[in-house]
């Protein structure tokens, strides 16, 4: 595999995880009872093919990203996931073989046209990694940063938006007495919180979270589910996961990929309780990935 970033990397050990064979699937969750087609899509993918130099990695993905609701993508490792959610934001950009073909509809434009100014869009479609990744520099301004970068304001405004992503990143109470500390000291979990809090002061419409809780514990991995159930009511989500369980807590709607396709999309409730497909079930239920 040609330039795997340390992300992917990592991600290939977590991928040793064991999957147990049944889930619980949280009653609440909203795509069991709404209609999906009268629901207003924040992002529209359509027959979006991926190329990496020469090597075909996603094939004719298409998918509807609700607003307001929290999206899942699971799927063996190496099936697409990643390389998907990048093309959201066009972070594949900043590699020259990399190239992606067909349609992504956000907010009346094709992201993929060459009109589009990236900063804004990535302002707009936010991206939290696997692992977490702060700036070398106070928790504050880590915060502060894409406010900076992107905003002119006061620094009493400032402060007040930066307090403000930390108490909606539910991270404030920890952090409040740290802010002029090393954003790379606090855990793991609280760094994670961090970095939605910066991407999240940005005022963004989409939440990209690609495996954000894989590097983190249990209780840390607790608070970012629950943070992610808040956060759906303002922003919309796409989550990356290999734990299948986690999918089952915190999204509506559920897609499969496998090898590059996406096999199945539909409720979460429903793909996991009664996939239509054999291999979304055989996924499910720990048979391969
Ligand atoms: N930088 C890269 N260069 C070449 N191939 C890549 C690169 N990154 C990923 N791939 C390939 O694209 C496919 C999908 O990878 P990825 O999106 O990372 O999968 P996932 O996130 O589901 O594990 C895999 O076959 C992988 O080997
Ligand atoms: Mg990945």
């Amino acid at each position: 595999m040609v330039g795997t970033t340390v992300d992917e990397q990592t991600e290939m050990h977590s991928q040793a995880t064991v999957v147990p064979p049944r889930l619980e699937v949280a009653e609440d969750r909203r795509g069991a009872v709404e209609d999906f087609d009268q629901l207003p899509s924040e992002i529209s993918v359509r027959d979006l093919d991926f190329f990496y130099g020469k090597e075909q990695a996603l094939f004719g993905n298409s998918i509807e990203i609700k607003k307001n609701r929290v999206t899942a993508v699971i799927g063996p490792s190496g099936c697409g996931k990643s390389t998907h959610i990048r093309a959201y934001n066009r972070i594949f950009n900043l590699y020259r073989d990399q190239k992606a073909k067909g349609e992504i509809l956000f907010d009346g434009a094709n992201i993929l046209s060459s009109q589009i100014d990236l900063l804004d869009l990535r302002r707009r479609i936010g991206m939290i990694f696997q692992k977490p990744s702060p700036f070398p520099m106070t928790v504050f301004d880590n915060v502060a940063y894409g406010l900076r970068q992107h905003y002119r304001m006061s620094r009493s405004d400032l402060s007040n938006r930066v307090e403000d992503a930390l108490k909606r990143s539910a991270i404030w109470d920890e952090v409040e007495h740290k802010l002029n500390e090393p954003g790379n000291a606090l855990s793991g979990g609280q760094q994670q919180r961090l970095c939605i809090a910066r991407a999240i002061a940005a005022e963004p419409d989409v939440l990209l979270m690609d495996e954000p809780c894989s590097a983190i514990d249990p209780v840390g991995t607790a608070k970012i589910e629950e943070l992610i159930l808040a956060l759906k009511n303002k922003y919309t989500i796409v989550l990356v996961t290999h734990n299948m369980q986690q999918a089952a807590r915190v999204s509506d709607y559920t897609a499969f990929f496998f090898q590059g396709r996406i096999v199945e999309f539909g409720p979460t409730t429903k793909i996991f309780s009664n996939p239509a497909e054999k291999q979304t079930e055989e996924y499910i239920t720990g048979r391969f990935g």
